[in-house]
């Protein structure tokens, strides 16, 4: 890299970073973890909204648990992160998504299903290597980016399921439900996508070609769903995907939904290469889990609108 690349990417780093740091610090003083006093339990019909949403309720709520163990991985996978960066995971995101959790796996119990069993401590082992890897900077940087582009991919796949899932219990007639867990929950988590995609746009830029070309090779060989390490995570998945109707057994559908998951992924990494649509590893993953939910049913097709977890 010659003297003035390296000026201008610098100039951009102290030009960007406050903007992002801003951004972190209204969402902090913005969207304190919801209250988990303000929550009204109410819930009409406990059996339908198990049958209709039990799924949904048991992925999102682990998921949305296992922050936890998410800030233990970010330790390792970033030794030494931006200041900016630890104060969004570990003062405001985490605190935030731990609320979401613990409220929704409230709300299961309540309509009779099991309770959560994150994993709250057990981090692989791939990326205790990456992370000590990532002690030289310029691995750190595609560890960096890696962690944005999942970031970005999750918290989409959050809105639009928090979307779904809070016009499924309108439709049940489960207001209170509605207007005090997903209402509030579903206002959080754009401005988590938001951090990523500043994050993101402004990391990619700085990378140089050997580091892009490693994020984009594992991003292919390596992108799964947010919570999907084993195959009954991935049974799990693909009941959540049937159950708010993203994939119906249409293809089309499923794309949709992939496209919409990985769009500023494919902005940032594959735009420049023509006729590439959507990252094409974004949809076999989803793919992949809806396949899995309804072979286990016996039916090629998933059941759109049941879960029987
Ligand atoms: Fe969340
Ligand atoms: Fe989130």
């Amino acid at each position: 890299m010659n003297a003035s690349v390296s000026r201008r990417r610098g100039d951009r780093r102290r030009r960007n970073r406050p903007k992002l740091a801003d951004h972190v610090d209204r969402l902090g003083e913005e969207h304190p973890p919801i209250p988990l006093d303000s929550v009204d339990y109410t819930i009409h019909r406990p059996a339908e909204l198990a049958g209709r949403f039990g799924s949904v309720l048991s992925y999102m709520s682990r998921v949305e648990l296992e922050v936890e163990r998410n800030v233990l991985e970010l330790n390792i996978l970033l030794p030494d992160p931006p200041e900016v960066d630890r104060h969004f995971y570990a003062d405001v995101w985490l605190p935030q998504e731990t609320h979401h959790g613990i409220i929704l796996d409230r709300v299961q119990v309540l309509a009779g299903l099991e309770p959560a069993e994150p994993n709250l401590d057990d981090v692989s082992f791939k990326l205790k290597l990456l992370g000590a890897l990532g002690r030289a900077r310029g691995i750190q940087d595609v560890s960096r980016m890696l962690y944005y582009l999942t970031g970005l991919a999750t918290e989409r796949s959050a809105v639009l399921a928090y979307n779904k899932l809070h016009a499924g219990l309108l439709e049940l007639g489960e207001r209170a439900i509605a207007a005090t867990v997903v209402a509030p929950i579903k206002r959080q988590e754009p401005g988590h996508f938001a951090y990523y995609q500043m994050a993101a746009r402004e990391l990619w830029a700085q990378l140089g070609g050997w580091q892009r070309w490693v994020v984009r090779t594992l991003r292919k060989r390596t992108f799964g769903p947010v919570g999907v390490d084993t195959d009954r995570q991935r049974v799990e998945f693909g009941k959540v995907m049937s159950a708010l109707e993203m994939s119906t057994g249409d293809a089309a559908d499923l794309r949709h939904y992939a496209r919409q998951v990985g769009r500023v992924e494919h902005e940032l990494l594959w735009a420049h290469r023509q006729g590439v649509r959507v990252p094409d590893y974004i949809f076999k993953a989803l793919r992949r889990a809806a396949e899995a939910a309804a072979e286990l049913k016996g039916d090629h097709r998933p059941a759109a609108g049941r879960s029987d977890l």
